[in-house]
């Protein structure tokens, strides 16, 4: 969950530039940063700050952290160094046997000074250096190391950075002058649409203008230049004070976006994807967080055309899912580089299943081992909550199970999207009227059930309130007990859905503070839909702006939360 840069580049370059590199990286992780310019070592806690110094370097490497092995330490913040401080590098993953490497290393007189898994990877380097050439410690390490690894590795002497990767996203960027490594293509998508993506257990010698690329026995391997076309960049959050809010404003623009790609550029694709789910016996969705919810919704869609699917959350996929040939395992990540959901498609892979994907971040891991993949279109989505991506995968979903039956006029999402922004106001005034609470419920039935949790996924995430998106017909089995006086309860009625509003009756005869989103009944927010499939969108929109709005009361950091990273890409 880390985010690294290495640049390698013919003239010198400003060190400021660099960390700049690295910023935009920075909701991968925000713990600490650091970076090393050939000779000075620079960390620090806390988020990116650009140094106002005037150092210039033609080699330099950088990290984000986000702490997976040891406390958030100056010490235990990259880049980390050989005993003799020739070996610098950046590690994004976990070395699993770092305590067995590390009582090896100290046998033979090597001494840490912090207690991370990444540190025994320079004094790997420095050991094995003192008998072999640094292609042959390379083939090496890819053999020792148990783990995941995105590896940069500067040597003192050495004009060339080091690369090494599995299964921690890698790639080169190839621009005009220079060569930069990084976590993922938001590093350098503003100066180059050139990449070369790393496979697993591969490792590259990156100088300024050459790179070679090795397999794990240290044969060179042939790679490919990807031209990658990302759409325009958000990267500024303009006139708004947050990402998040920027990033919801956009939700009717990146929706129009992706509806026309499914009839231009994503239309033959598009064809195949839907094919593929009409001709598979078994289809099963895994994802994570918002994006596990967004497979509900889709499930709950195709259900509803008579399609028998089911959906996992990636950490327990393989627990619980007959998976085998006849198997199509959809993917839904926003970054495509969610390490939960890799592994649901290794196992998946293992059982000879087919995969397919729904992803955000192209020729992303998730992506890349796909037979096949859509883009949902949102852009650069910089808030760690997921609003405008959960908006566009669920536009898909619906366009998926439209095609199976599911009725629906899918053009005049943006509008009504548009329509519920426009309710902005009156939802700043409910969340000032419950920002203060400890708890809050979310209930919803049928097709508003996986909104509700992900609606109480926004509210704990990003306002740090205790939130439960429950079923509104389980919560007299036990979780009423909770609702007290003026205990703030969210109701998402659509429709004429009367068992859903007994539910906030019966809490509301118990004293909660119900607040009703509906469509078609008297209620708090009304939406403009008659339609389940988009009052699920439109619900969900409503509580990322509330969302919002509770933390702005709370004054909190809303676009990089407390514990957080955009991209999960440790188990
Ligand atoms: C959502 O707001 C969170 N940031 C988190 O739950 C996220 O959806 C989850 O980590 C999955 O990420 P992905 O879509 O990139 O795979």
């Amino acid at each position: 969950m880390c985010g690294i840069v290495g640049i390698n580049s013919i003239e010198q370059i400003k060190v400021t530039d660099a960390v700049k590199r690295l910023k935009r990286l920075e909701y991968r992780g925000y713990d600490s940063f650091g970076y090393f310019d050939g000779k000075k070592l620079f960390k620090k806690i806390g988020q990116i700050i650009i140094p106002n110094i005037p150092d210039k370097s033609s080699i330099v490497i950088a990290h984000s952290r986000w702490a997976t092995h040891g406390g958030v330490t100056q010490n235990n913040a990259h880049p980390h160094q050989s005993c003799d401080k020739k070996i610098t590098i950046v590690h994004n993953g976990i070395i699993q046997n770092y305590q067995e490497l590390k009582k090896d290393l100290a046998t033979k007189g090597h001494s840490f000074i912090g207690e991370t898994d990444s540190e025994v990877a320079a004094h790997y380097f420095e050991e094995k250096i003192k008998r072999k050439n640094i292609k042959e410690v390379c083939v090496d390490f890819i053999r020792d190391i148990k783990g995941e690894f995105a590896l940069l590795v500067m040597i003192e002497g050495d004009e060339n950075i080091y690369a090494l990767r599995r299964d921690s996203p890698l790639v080169l960027g190839v621009a005009e002058g220079q060569n930069i490594l990084a976590s993922d293509i938001y590093a350098f998508s503003d100066i180059t649409t050139k990449a070369i993506f790393f496979e697993n257990d591969e490792f590259a010698i990156i100088s300024s203008d050459k790179y070679a690329f090795y397999d794990k026995h240290g044969k060179k391997t042939d790679k490919k230049i990807q031209e990658f076309r990302w759409e325009q960049e958000e990267s500024a959050t303009e006139n708004y004070e947050h990402f998040m809010i920027k990033e919801i404003m956009e939700e009717p623009k990146v929706a129009r976006r992706l509806l026309m790609s499914l009839g231009a550029e994503q239309k033959e694709n598009f064809r195949k994807f839907v094919n593929l789910i009409r001709d598979s016996r078994k289809i099963t969705f895994v994802g994570a967080g918002t994006s596990y919810h967004a497979s509900l919704l889709g499930v709950y869609y195709l259900h509803k055309c008579g399609i028998e699917a089911q959906t996992l959350i990636a950490s327990e996929f393989e627990h619980f899912v007959g998976v085998d040939e006849n198997t199509l395992v959809i993917a839904l990540s926003q970054s495509g580089e969610t390490m939960d959901v890799i592994e649901a498609l290794k196992y998946a892979k293992g059982k000879d299943a087919k995969i397919a994907s729904i992803v955000n971040v192209p020729y992303s891991t998730i992506q890349r081992m796909s037979e096949i993949s859509l883009n949902i279109c949102a852009g650069q989505e910089v808030c760690v909550a997921a609003t405008k991506s959960f908006v566009n995968q669920v536009t898909l979903m619906l366009a998926i199970a439209k095609d199976f039956g599911f009725r629906i006029t899918l053009d005049t999402i943006p509008d009504r999207i548009f329509e519920v922004l426009k309710q902005e106001e009156k939802i700043k005034d409910i969340a000032h009227s419950i920002y203060k609470h400890r708890d809050i419920y979310v209930l919803g039935r049928g097709l508003s059930y996986p909104v509700a949790r992900e609606m109480a996924l926004k509210i704990k995430e990003i306002s740090y309130i205790h939130a439960e998106g429950m079923m509104g017909g389980e919560l007299k089995h036990g979780t009423i007990a909770l609702i007290e006086k003026g205990t703030p309860v969210i109701a998402l009625i659509s429709n004429s859905d009367y068992s859903m509003l007994s539910n906030a009756k019966e809490v509301e005869a118990r004293g909660a503070n119900v607040i009703k989103i509906t469509n078609e009944m008297e209620g708090n927010i009304k939406i403009n839909t008659s339609n389940d499939g988009k009052f699920g969108i439109l619900a969900t929109i409503v509580g990322q702006i509330l969302t919002y709005f509770m933390a702005l009361e709370k004054k909190l950091p809303i676009d990089k939360p407390r514990n957080l990273a955009k991209s999960v890409t440790v188990k």
